[in-house]
């Protein structure tokens, strides 16, 4: 049976979850769930959690004037707070200061030490706080950082190295051989392009930073973050010897791609060295973006996803970022955006069609059923193939057709002046839609569409149960599923 193993980064415990985040943990919720729906709920593992080490938080619990531990407990908190209201569906949360996190960063760096990929030289550089990742000048862009255009320290200090430059051959052939490995395709050109150009061996320990697991080989230094924080994939499937490695690994990565170039480029390099297979798949999605710009907790143009549930709902803020951004492109965040979707979609179309179907069923108490005539207008084997090829927005699309479908097959057969068995035909192929419909709505709208199968008085289906079958079930009284929002 094959298995899946989906991971979101694990976000910086600097500060609470923004809609940034959210975007990439509903993205990977959706993703999962829709694999529980084919492979069953045993078969997948959907992981999440914190990154807890370095300067960066330090700093944050030092205004906040409590100490490191007590302050990321309490973001950790927070972040699982906001995941529970999203109703994301994680397996497992890892925190970076965790045991088994700690164990597992000594065992895979004992394999990259036993590759002779490890050495000790002068590090002679720019370093930037905010996004804790070093610079040349070559890539400083105004003598800022090219990442968030802050100010960046100069470092030169002794420090050890991962020899990056030795897999430069080995991942060019991996990228040729995997033309999946690199998602979205437009968006791994630019990472290919830069590993041709070469690469540097990369810095990975740094002055002693109290807030920080010590460099094995050093107690006076620590850890790079960045090393240490990838190695959290493997820390949630029980590297080396746990059963859900054996089971699961490897993963398929999600993040945004400003972090793209360590889990397409670093993370497989650390991965070879280690003589630990490669992940699967290491795909980029665009920025949430507000006015053009990348919604951030550095530029504080962030909004957070509490204010936006508790103003318009879980459901319909899900649907507005899987339906509004291209997967893999950036997309801006309005709330104007968000209502005219909620009225113009959610009401109009889906709200719509099931409280006419569930009305309509009342007028009928004969048999369920008759000739199909809505099943085959699902595009079920295209909306398959979205999915697998991470095309969230397209599947979603296609299924948001097939609402309209359903409610031009209203428009067209007038039930209301249908009666008997012909009344029954039309109900039948109308329920047998919103039954399937409250199948492939669940990765996306999950708490829409338990209340869906309420109304259906049906249980949680497969994707097997995609196809019409013989006789529809009666459904209970209807409610509305959307408001409308001004
Ligand atoms: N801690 C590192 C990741 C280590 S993973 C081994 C980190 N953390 S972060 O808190 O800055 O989170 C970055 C990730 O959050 C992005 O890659 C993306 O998944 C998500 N996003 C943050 N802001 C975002 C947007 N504005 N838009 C889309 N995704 C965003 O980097």
């Amino acid at each position: 049976m094959p298995r899946m193993y989906i991971t979101t980064p694990i976000y910086y415990a600097n500060g609470p979850a923004h809609l940034g985040h959210a975007y990439t943990t509903i993205a990977g919720d959706v993703i999962a769930r829709w694999y529980r729906l084919k492979l069953g709920d045993k078969n997948v593992l959907f992981t999440t959690g914190m990154d807890e080490h370095g300067s960066k938080v330090q700093k944050a619990a030092k205004e906040k004037g409590v100490s490191p531990q007590k302050f990321v407990d309490g973001m950790a908190e927070r972040f699982k707070n906001t995941w529970k209201l999203l109703h994301i569906s994680y397996d497992d949360f890892i925190r970076t200061t965790e045991k088994r996190h700690k164990e597992t960063v000594k065992k895979v760096f004992k394999k990259l030490v036993d590759s002779g990929d490890i050495y000790k030289g002068i590090y002679e550089g720019w370093y930037c706080v905010p996004c804790e990742s070093f610079w040349t000048d070559l890539q400083l862009a105004e003598e800022k950082c090219p990442e968030c255009g802050r100010k960046v320290d100069k470092v030169k200090e002794e420090s050890y190295f991962f020899r990056l430059s030795k897999y430069q051959d080995k991942l060019l052939k991996l990228y040729e051989d995997r033309p999946d490995f690199l998602s979205p395709k437009h968006r791994s050109k630019e990472i290919v392009n830069r590993v041709k150009e070469g690469l540097k061996d990369l810095s990975i320990s740094r002055k002693k930073v109290d807030w920080g697991i010590e460099f094995p080989l050093d107690p006076k230094l620590t850890l790079y973050v960045w090393k240490e924080a990838l190695i959290n994939y493997l820390s949630l499937v029980g590297f080396p010897d746990g059963k859900k490695f054996k089971e699961f690994w490897p993963a398929i990565h999600i993040m945004a791609k400003e972090i793209y170039w360590f889990h397409g480029v670093i993370w497989p390099a650390m991965l070879m060295s280690a003589g630990i297979p490669v992940p699967r798949k290491v795909f980029a999605h665009g920025w949430l973006t507000v006015e053009g710009r990348k919604m951030s907790k550095s530029f504080g143009n962030f909004l957070v996803p509490e204010d936006i549930v508790k103003k318009y709902g879980v459901d319909q803020f899900r649907y507005f970022l899987m339906k509004s951004l291209p997967f893999g492109e950036d997309g801006d965040f309005s709330e104007e955006a968000l209502r005219a979707r909620i009225n113009g979609e959610l009401v109009a179309d889906l709200g719509n069609l099931v409280s006419r179907v569930t009305k309509l069923a009342e007028r009928h108490e004969g048999k369920l059923c008759g000739k199909d005539a809505l099943g085959d207008r699902l595009e079920l084997k295209q909306i398959e193939k979205d999915m697998e090829a991470f095309e969230l927005h397209h599947a979603l699309e296609k299924i948001w057709s097939f609402v309209r479908i359903c409610n031009k097959y209203i428009n067209n057969n007038e039930p209301w002046k249908q009666s008997g068995k012909e009344l029954g035909e039309t109900m039948y192929n109308l329920l047998e839609a919103l039954r399937v419909l409250s199948v492939l709505l669940e990765p996306f709208l999950p708490e829409t569409a338990g209340r869906l199968r309420k109304q259906l008085r049906i249980g949680p289906g497969t994707i097997r149960d995609c196809a019409f079958r013989k006789e529809a079930t009666r459904p209970g009284k209807g409610e509305h599923l959307f408001r409308r929002v001004e």
